[in-house]
């Protein structure tokens, strides 16, 4: 089964971008690229075997919930048309699309900056619910959500803490991006890792082999190809380290000595031995913070519902003007 699949940016505008954002990110203090930019084919591959791991609990915690709770979702929201941001490959969509489709789903969008994670995922949601409309849109769920249409009553998913990975003023960008294309009975469906103890964050994450700092690393390597940048990540080591003031967990890559890279149209740079540059961010949340922060992008949560040890939720926002309650018979 073929899906239609959007690009909502050529080569050449995707290059331009990169650099801009290397560019921004080599300039801060401490450097830190935008997360986006890990994510490619390979990077996808990896988080494909990470999700297999019994060590990263995230999905098995929130499949329980979804499991428990598609059902209500199904009754409360009873969406038109589902938009997935940072689909990936799906691996949890469908506990809830078994409950959509019965009740009325016609159309599934999955957005994903990864083109790789989309042709996989896509022919086989394609497959499993015939007269589904499924399409993919391959772009930037943070700077494009406007360029997607959803027509009929829309739940936005944004599954796997994936919004954890931004930081709260793209976290507040983002929201307020969403509220912005939601109509009053369209809903937002987040999954969110939770704060939790430091050692059982650590663990979720400890990955055996190349799992463990190859995505953590993967920006060298995507910055070469696409810029013609000289990164020898050989010369970097991937580490992790937990930010108690800002409740998450950080990913950097560390310079082992005195070395300039040349990323050409973005510079020349020096960086001293142990100079890092950060990678990804995996932010943990908390009820309270979440609701405040849905808040303030006009969006009000409705349901929070949580694993059975509290380790990971799923909040269920409307818009403001949504009237609870409806649209239940
Ligand atoms: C942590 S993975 C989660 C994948 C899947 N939703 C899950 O729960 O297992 C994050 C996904 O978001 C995608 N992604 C990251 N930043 C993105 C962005 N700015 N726009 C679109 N997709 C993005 C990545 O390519 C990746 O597939």
């Amino acid at each position: 089964v073929e899906s239609p699949l959007d690009r909502l940016l050529d080569a050449e505008e995707l290059r331009r971008r990169l650099a801009a954002d290397v560019r921004a990110g080599l300039a801060r203090t401490p450097k830190a690229v935008r997360s986006r930019w890990v994510w490619d084919a390979h990077a996808s591959e990896l988080f494909d075997r990470i999700v297999e791991l019994p060590s990263y609990d995230l999905p098995r915690r929130e499949r329980a919930i979804l499991e428990a709770r598609s059902a209500t979702i199904a009754t409360d929201v009873r969406p038109e048309t589902v938009l997935e941001l940072g689909a990936g490959s799906t691996p949890r969509t469908s506990v809830l699309l078994d409950e959509l489709v019965p009740a009325g789903l016609r159309r599934f969008v999955a957005m994903d900056v990864s083109e790789y994670a989309l042709r996989g995922a896509l022919p086989r949601l394609a497959r499993r619910y015939p007269g589904l409309e499924v399409r993919g849109v391959v772009g930037d769920f943070e700077r494009q959500l406007e360029l997607v249409r959803t027509p009929g009553r829309t739940l936005v998913l944004l599954l796997g803490s994936t919004i954890g990975a931004l930081e709260p003023a793209e976290r507040a960008a983002l929201l307020a991006a969403i509220a912005g294309v939601l109509e009053s009975d369209d809903a937002l469906l987040l999954g969110l890792d939770l704060v939790k103890p430091e050692a059982e964050i650590r663990a979720a994450y400890a990955h055996p082999g190349e799992l463990a700092g190859g995505l953590i690393a993967n920006l060298l390597p995507v910055v070469n190809r696409e810029l013609g940048a000289d990164f020898d990540p050989s010369w970097f080591q991937p580490e992790s380290s937990w930010n108690p003031d800002e409740e998450r967990l950080e990913t950097v890559v560390r310079s082992l000595c005195d070395q300039v890279v040349t990323i050409p149209d973005v510079g020349r740079f020096e960086l001293a031995a142990g100079e890092t540059i950060r990678t990804q961010v995996s932010t943990k949340f908390r009820r309270e913070g979440v609701e405040r922060e849905l808040a303030a992008a006009g969006l009000r949560l409705d349901e929070w519902w949580t694993d059975a040890d509290g380790g990971f939720a799923l909040a269920l926002a409307f818009t403001r003007s949504h009237v609870r309650g409806h649209p239940k018979a």
